[in-house]
């Protein structure tokens, strides 16, 4: 069905298509009939869910849709990224398909309506499902921390868990909270909120693709002493492009879908490794079947996060992968899908 629209959908421009499947959410007519699986039903925190299946930030920014993708079977969902003030991001156009490569480029910049109005929405409606909060800073902010600071303040009681996302590659400077110095402040500043304020939430870090192996120990061992309980590997990336086919491949701006699949398991297998789920991994970057959910969960992630797959293969990808997934599962003889969990 989907890929009988999808030609037309692809007429629009991305975001006009994306603006339009949202209006489509929020009427909640999407026919999509949810299955479960008893060998996909997992741990997240301290509740159950149907599936380890999430959709990555940045589909729902504003926090408006969570419910419906619920309803199309995503296990959780991540609103964001959420900034304090409202802004409108970089100028249009701002997104791109790679048809070919089966990506998107985007530089969206933080688009969204700001924190206080997104904790209006998720107030006025009760999240049905594992809800977490994708948070970061404003543009022309002067102090950066602070911004996620006052986001964490506004938001920390509405989530099942807040993900501090330092990289983006759309805010000049987001990523140097890759380096040691500037992570370990910004986390220690955020612990001693959290203290403040006495909250218990529980904390992601989304960590960008494009960092070399060696940087993963340090990192990790600074997420670990900060009592951070995810990491998100990865955002999308803005790496080297010269193998793909599209002519969009050079705009400016982050890559996702299928081109950074590779280097986004390498990340998760090297981090596994080294940190053997002390830390939680969130998977996420070129998911769109079961085969590819599979080489996520074997490499070491515990849960699973994906957006251009949903682009690229429509509404219906939850009940696609799961269906893939319990077909792995059952012809190995697994009961459930915790148990492959960095098997590879
Ligand atoms: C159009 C678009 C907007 C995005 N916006 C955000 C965002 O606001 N915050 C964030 O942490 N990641 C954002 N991402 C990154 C995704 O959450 C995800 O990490 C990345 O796209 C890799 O997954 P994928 O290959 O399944 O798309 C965005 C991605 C896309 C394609």
């Amino acid at each position: 069905m989907f890929e009988k629209i999808r030609s037309l959908i692809f007429k629009f421009d991305p975001e006009t298509a994306h603006d339009l499947a949202i209006k489509a959410l929020k009427t909640k007519l999407l026919p999509v009939k949810v299955k479960n699986y008893e060998s996909l039903r997992v741990k997240f925190l301290e509740k159950e869910i149907p599936n380890p299946i999430g959709i990555a930030a940045g589909f729902d920014k504003n926090a408006e849709i969570y419910n419906p993708l619920f309803k199309l079977g995503f296990g959780f969902v991540e609103v964001g990224t959420i900034t304090p003030e409202p802004q409108y991001g970089n100028p249009k156009p701002r997104v791109f398909r790679l048809e070919e490569d089966e990506a998107l480029i985007n530089r969206l910049g933080f688009n969204n309506i700001g924190s206080e109005k997104a904790s209006h929405n998720i107030n006025s409606n009760t999240p049905t499902g594992l809800l977490g909060i994708n948070i970061g800073p404003n543009k022309d902010t002067k102090n950066m921390i602070e911004d996620y600071i006052k986001c964490f303040k506004t938001l920390n009681h509405l989530g099942d868990y807040i993900t501090i996302n330092i990289s983006s590659p759309n805010t000049e400077n987001l990523r140097s909270f890759h380096n040691p110095k500037d992570l370990e402040e910004l986390l220690n500043i955020l612990n001693e909120e959290k203290k403040k304020i006495n909250s218990n939430i529980n904390i992601a870090v989304k960590i960008a693709p494009d960092i070399r192996n060696k940087d993963l120990d340090v990192i990790g061992d600074i997420l670990l002493k900060n009592k951070v309980k995810f990491v998100i590997i990865s955002n999308t990336s803005d790496g080297t492009r010269e193998n793909l086919k599209n002519v969009n491949k050079f705009e400016k701006g982050g890559l996702s879908g299928k081109p950074i699949e590779q280097k986004s398991n390498l990340l998760i297998k090297e981090f596994f490794k080294i940190f053997n789920n002390k830390i939680k991994i969130i998977g996420v970057g070129g998911v769109d079947s079961g085969k590819s959910a599979y080489e996520k969960f074997i490499s070491g992630a515990s849960y699973i996060q994906l957006y251009t797959g949903m682009v690229y293969k429509g509404p219906n990808i939850v009940n696609k992968i799961s269906d893939e997934l319990n077909d792995f599962l059952s012809s190995d003889g697994v009961k459930n899908i915790e148990e492959i969990i960095g098997s590879k």
